[in-house]
């Protein structure tokens, strides 16, 4: 089994990714931290306690992390999500537990810490401030965890996959890009970050299809199955209204869940790049990916010239996109 780590904010895609986590039978969710984002802390922790009250898992302990970048004030996105961040339902319960008390970043390394060398996955879905202090203040983490795969990015290689809260930036890296940058910049995490970026998100739709068949055929009807029917038709709803897009909203988050499943379920076409995030100007949050063939020669040519060896992060990103 993958053990994994949830930094999120709940959200409609973070709840599809939190279910997926929680349940999958390869996998095993040791906690959960929420961070600014979607909507406010306040907001996207009981958010998270009222799914995992939903669907029976409130043993997994969710902190509460950061409430803003530590460069910049806090962005929420209430025309996607709603005020509440998961606007669109009445069959979300009260929460039947309350967040854990403590530093989230502390309860996040020594939880980590407590899983076998290499074994344990750090999933970001939302804003990357909890993980990138993460691994400023503890950076013996980075050597034990497998892998970090987050949400996040948008390299323009399709038509309707640019930026969403800018035309240049996706929403979880503009809302906090210094923390982005020192994450995509971390030598010793090189190899081990994949990025699940819009122009892979916004080939997965929630169709209405896929709607339908929550709430119909062989299944029997739950009040679960109907909640997140009726939050998939929030969404659905405001990617029509805010984009245009009417096939069904891109199920981001649970795509960076996926990549961590261990096994062949599904085939990944990935390939690694360097990857420099705007942190100035009209373009803060876009992510600029350099591939490896056109990188191996800038970093030859300069480490030649300098110290020999420039330390490089190579990302993982979908091959489509690279
Ligand atoms: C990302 O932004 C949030 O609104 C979603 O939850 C997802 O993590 C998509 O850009
Ligand atoms: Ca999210």
């Amino acid at each position: 089994k993958t053990h994994i780590w949830l930094d999120c904010d709940p959200g409609h895609d973070d709840a599809f990714a939190m279910i997926l986590a929680a349940e999958h039978p390869n996998l095993e969710l040791i906690g959960i931290s929420t961070v600014h984002g979607n909507s406010s802390m306040d907001n996207v922790t009981t958010n998270a306690l009222s799914l995992l009250t939903a669907i029976g898992k409130t043993d997994v302990p969710v902190h509460a992390g950061s409430c803003k970048p530590f460069m910049r004030p806090a962005v929420h996105a209430p025309d996607i999500h709603g005020s509440s961040g998961i606007d669109g339902t009445t069959l979300l319960p009260e929460p039947k537990v309350t967040m854990r008390s403590g530093n989230a970043i502390l309860a996040m390394y020594e939880a980590i810490m407590k899983t076998p060398f290499q074994t344990c996955a750090i999933v970001a879905t939302g804003t990357l401030t909890n993980v990138a202090l993460l691994f400023a203040a503890f950076p013996d983490v980075v050597g034990h965890i497998r892998c970090v795969s987050i949400m996040g990015g948008a390299f323009g290689g399709r038509d309707d996959a640019r930026g969403n809260i800018t035309k240049w930036a996706e929403f979880n890296i503009y809302c906090d890009p210094e923390s982005a940058q020192s994450i995509f910049s971390n030598p010793e995490l090189s190899g081990r970050i994949t990025l699940v970026p819009l122009d892979l998100t916004h080939t997965v739709l929630a169709t209405s299809d896929i709607l339908t068949t929550l709430v119909t055929t062989s299944h029997p009807t739950t009040k679960l199955r109907k909640m997140l029917h009726d939050l998939l038709t929030f969404f659905s709803k405001t990617y029509a209204d805010v984009f245009g897009i009417t096939a069904g909203p891109p199920l981001h988050d649970p795509l960076a869940v996926a990549t961590v499943i261990p096994g062949d379920e599904i085939e990944w076409d990935m390939e690694e790049v360097q990857v420099e995030v705007v942190c100035h100007g009209e373009q803060t949050g876009q992510t600029i990916k350099t591939p490896r063939d056109q990188a191996h020669e800038q970093v030859r040519g300069e480490g030649l010239g300098k110290a020999g060896v420039n330390p490089v992060t190579w990302i993982k990103v979908p091959r489509s996109v690279a």
